[in-house]
């Protein structure tokens, strides 16, 4: 076990993200508590744990497995005064704050798929979900839910996801412990909100493009009942995924399911 409250919240006292901790031992999502407490008006920076989730959410429906024990469950609520069509930036944001603080425990071997995958030896390590309520023409919050597998060992997945899912245990061969990665976690995504609130969107696109696993490579991006494949090229002033078809045509995803093609 090694959540300690006490320790947990002085050490994230009076920093923006973290300050007030609202921990469960279970719950069915991180995200819909967060999305309760949005509702009832807790202020930015609060943020969800939980040691395990009944009815973890991925994206797109899909299930999010979240054993006891072993790995990160967390929301944040964030209220960024920006318009609803901009939240998309607010998720990237958290993606670039979780692979740089993951660097520190692997140099040189965390990469970003679009939207927010986050890999480690080509394996999905994290994965973030966002979701916003707004409130007429502005943001009233958004949750920033981030599943990490931390000391999973590969046995301890589901099968049908052994070979696309890893943990950070599974590459670098030693336990973590949770709680200072977490506090590590909110600190980073403090830093970086923080530049994104200053300095606009443009900061963290560059460093997104840093950690791309994406650049130059072919990729399929599926969408409902779309499917479109191109070049990467990169992410824009939005954060929609660039793509170059066959046709030499320049096309702008903002949502959908990508897939790195092998040649
Ligand atoms: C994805 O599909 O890649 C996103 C997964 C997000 C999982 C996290 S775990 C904490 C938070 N609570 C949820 O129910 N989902 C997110």
């Amino acid at each position: 076990m090694d959540w300690n409250l006490e320790i947990l919240e002085k050490s994230l006292a009076g920093k923006l993200i973290g300050h007030k901790v609202y921990y469960y031992p279970e719950i069915g999502s991180t995200n819909d508590e967060a999305y309760r407490l949005g509702v009832d008006g807790v202020p930015e920076g609060s943020v969800v744990i939980a040691e395990s989730q009944t009815k973890g959410k991925g994206r797109n429906a899909r299930s999010w497995y979240s054993p006891a024990g072993l790995n990160i469950y967390t929301s944040v609520i964030l209220r960024p005064p920006i318009a609803p069509s901009a939240a998309p930036q607010i998720s990237l944001v958290a993606g670039v704050a979780v692979a740089e603080q993951l660097e520190r425990y692997c140099a040189g071997r965390v990469k970003l798929k679009w939207p927010n995958d986050i890999l480690l030896t080509g394996k999905k390590v994290c994965g973030i979900l966002a979701e916003m309520k707004t409130a007429a023409d502005s943001i009233d919050f958004v949750i920033i839910g981030i599943g990490l597998n931390v000391n999973m060992q590969l046995h301890q997945f589901p099968v049908e996801i052994q070979t696309i899912a890893t943990s950070l245990r599974e590459v670098i061969g030693y336990e973590i412990p949770r709680q200072e990665l977490i506090i590590g976690i909110y600190e980073n995504m403090t830093k970086w909100y923080k530049q994104f609130l200053e300095d606009g969107f443009e900061p963290i696109r560059k460093k997104w493009l840093e950690y791309s696993a994406m650049a130059g490579q072919r990729v399929q991006v599926v969408f409902r009942d779309k499917k479109i494949c191109g070049e990467a090229l990169g992410i824009d002033e939005q954060g929609s995924l660039i793509l170059l078809d066959k046709n030499g045509k320049t096309i702008k995803v903002s949502a959908g399911d990508a897939t790195i093609l092998k040649e």
